[in-house]
């Protein structure tokens, strides 16, 4: 048995240890690229009705662990149901992606937050309780929230869009309707991440996927200071948990992060060039990421030389094996076998 199937390799890392071959797992593990997700998702017709059900959450976070062994397992669900949870309408439309009712003004903020959100979010809790029973000890069970910035984006242009201009706008036309929205999702997810910790989940990850949208001026303000209080909030509640911060479209912006000083660990995205980023980061500081999701889909020599760059970058210091952004659904399944028999022959 390799190193890394032992004794909870992803936490050693999240404490600073350079564990070797590094732990591995994948942004959207469980997702479309698996025949049994598909068929699955097929049987529980909604995509939130499948968040909000235990059995068929539990069984699609499992899925992966079973085919691979993947060192971490994150719970199956959306940062969308926030703010479903807000009270806010969210729904998926077969093949167009997520779709919301648009909040952009503070009298549509004022209307929200008629749910209680730890009610709506029961079924969530209910799944980690589960997976911390089933899983393997040495397993890691990851829960997750969207970052406030990204979370807003959505809420207020109601779907995905290219550039998140409607909330770009927003942040510059009306700042007090947006620090009134990012604040409600502060609060929100700190009290969400709290239970999900007390439901059993070891670690967190902020999905902070919009990060490239970010000038200067709206970086600190709606992204950088409220995953901070996040963090910390959460924090002063359960010293224990450790949280993983994924900027996606970092670029200049993650030398900001890592200079504000309050993530566990950094996640990496795919533009990522190590060798120049790494030298960047704390020794101690862990990292985790960060190979193209098009390089898995790919496969053969892009597969083995992106897998062997990451490993030699990241070689001596704490880190996470990951993808830079989210398996895309047509990525082969032996293609995902072939990564991780690769990470886990790594050379001593
Ligand atoms: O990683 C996992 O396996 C856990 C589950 C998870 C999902 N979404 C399941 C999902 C996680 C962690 C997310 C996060 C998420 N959701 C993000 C941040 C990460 C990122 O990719 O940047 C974002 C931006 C969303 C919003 C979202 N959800 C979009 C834009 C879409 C549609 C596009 C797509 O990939 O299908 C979703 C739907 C979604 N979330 C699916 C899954 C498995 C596909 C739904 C289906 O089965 O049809």
């Amino acid at each position: 048995m390799s190193e890394t199937t032992q004794s909870r390799a992803i936490m050693r890392v999240l404490d600073g240890e350079a564990v070797w071959p590094p732990p591995i797992w994948v942004m959207r593990q469980a997702g479309r690229y698996l025949p049994e997700y598909r068929a699955t998702r097929a049987e529980a017709g909604g995509f939130l009705d499948m968040c909000y059900n235990p059995d068929f959450a539990v069984e699609v976070t499992l899925q992966p662990i079973r085919r691979y062994g993947f060192d971490a397992a994150i719970m199956f669900s959306d940062i969308l149901v926030v703010p479903h949870a807000l009270g806010q309408n969210v729904w998926f439309a077969e093949g167009e992606g997520p779709r919301l009712d648009p909040v952009t003004t503070l009298e549509d903020l004022s209307k929200l937050n008629q749910r209680d959100p730890a009610e709506h979010l029961a079924p969530v809790f209910e799944t980690l309780r589960r997976l911390r029973r089933e899983l393997p000890a040495q397993t890691t069970l990851l829960g997750f929230c969207g970052a406030p910035w990204t979370v807003a984006s959505y809420m207020i242009a109601g779907k995905s869009t290219p550039d998140q201009a409607p909330a770009r706008i927003a942040a510059y036309r009306d700042p007090a309707f947006m620090a009134a929205l990012i604040d409600m999702l502060v609060e929100t997810s700190i009290d969400y991440l709290t239970a999900q910790v007390d439901a059993g989940a070891d670690a967190i990850q902020l999905f902070e996927s919009f990060g490239a949208a970010l000038s200067a001026p709206l970086l600190e303000p709606l992204s950088l200071t409220p995953m901070r209080r996040i963090v910390t909030g959460l924090k002063a509640r359960r010293p224990q948990a450790r949280v993983i911060v994924f900027l996606r479209g970092g670029g200049p912006n993650l030398a900001k992060l890592i200079e504000a000083d309050f993530a566990d660990a950094v996640a990496l995205d795919w533009s990522l060039d190590l060798d120049r980023v790494l030298p960047m980061l704390p020794a101690t500081l862990p990292s985790q990421g960060n190979l193209d999701p098009l390089a898995l889909v790919a496969g053969g020599e892009a597969l083995e030389q992106g897998v062997d760059a990451i490993l030699a970058a990241t070689r001596g210091r704490p880190h996470i094996f990951n993808l830079g952004h989210g398996i895309v659904p047509q990525t082969p399944v032996e293609h995902v076998a072939q990564m991780i028999a690769r990470v886990r022959a790594a050379d001593n």
